[in-house]
């Protein structure tokens, strides 16, 4: 079994490498994901004045669209990765976005006093943490009593064909290592209840869990492919082990599989997330 310094370190070396590309299709990937982070911030409540804490922010979401809605208060996103989180700054820069702090650290080890935030978000930070009950302490720690924290997941690989199209075109031509539900992997938390008992271990109540769907939307099959193949870490992860004639034939197949998503000149596939909120 590996060590938390292994997951952490493997975690550090995937997103620091994947950086760039998520900053090359920032506005898909955002498109994308907006729907799951409007659903997030609904269920928060967040005031004028909030003090929030965006865990595994990456390049900021959903933690800037809480501090636009939040003048008067700050939010503080945190991510193991610096370089994901200095786009983060880049893109609060660009949106004019100053009330915001950016602090890198890991989810299972957060360097901040008990009951210190309002509200807490993790948008698709859970399944890459070391230790998710240890991480999901500190997230309850550090909320003062009364606040909510809400977290979103992917749910079942055969709901999410906008990533299942490329894994199986890569497990037709390579073996693919088994997921552990120790270690981590894109559905690791994809299991309905999975967060919700870990917010019940921690204390929190009134847990509640819902499904959002989301679509992916690019202009071509061949643009489709570009974008996946570069930013979504267990597609980059395998096609770099590929040989060549198995990356054309996984390339392919893909783009053969993605054309029943086009319509009307526009590809659109669709996948579904899950949301768990609760309170400390
Ligand atoms: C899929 S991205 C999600 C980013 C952002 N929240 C969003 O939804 O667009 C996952 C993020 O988790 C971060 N991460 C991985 N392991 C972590 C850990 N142990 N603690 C905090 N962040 C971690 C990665 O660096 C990466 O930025």
């Amino acid at each position: 079994m590996s060590t938390t310094k292994e997951i952490r370190d493997a975690q550090r070396l995937t997103w620091a490498g994947l950086s760039s590309s998520w900053e090359k299709w920032d506005s898909d990937i955002m498109d994308q994901l907006g729907p799951v982070a409007t659903a997030m911030i609904d269920r928060l409540e967040i005031g004028k004045d909030q003090f929030h804490l965006d865990i595994a922010s990456g390049t900021g979401e959903p933690g800037l669209s809480i501090a636009k809605m939040s003048p008067d208060g700050t939010v503080v996103l945190t991510d193991l990765v610096g370089e994901m989180l200095d786009i983060a700054a880049r893109r609060a820069c660009a949106q004019e976005i100053f009330n915001i702090e950016t602090v890198i650290c890991s989810a299972d080890e957060l360097p901040f006093d008990d009951a210190t935030f309002d509200s807490v978000s993790v948008r698709f930070g859970y399944m890459f943490f070391p230790d998710v009950a240890k991480a999901t302490s500190e997230f309850a720690r550090v909320l003062r009593p009364g606040g909510r924290i809400c977290s979103s997941v992917w749910i079942k690989p055969e709901e999410n064909p906008w990533t299942s199209i490329v894994t199986q075109a890569i497990a037709s031509e390579m073996l693919l290592a088994q997921p552990n539900p120790d270690t981590p992997s894109m559905f690791r938390c994809a299991a309905p209840g999975y967060i919700s008992a870990l917010y019940e271990e921690v204390g929190l109540h009134d847990v509640v869990e819902w499904e959002v769907g989301v679509e992916l939307v690019t202009q071509t099959p061949g643009e489709y492919w570009e974008m996946i193949s570069e930013h979504l870490s267990l597609a980059v992860a395998a096609l770099a082990q590929a040989s060549e004639p198995a990356w054309e034939r996984i390339h392919e197949k893909v783009i053969a599989n993605v054309k029943a998503f086009e319509k009307n000149g526009v590809v659109r596939v669709p996948g579904i997330a899950r949301c768990i909120v609760g309170t400390k």
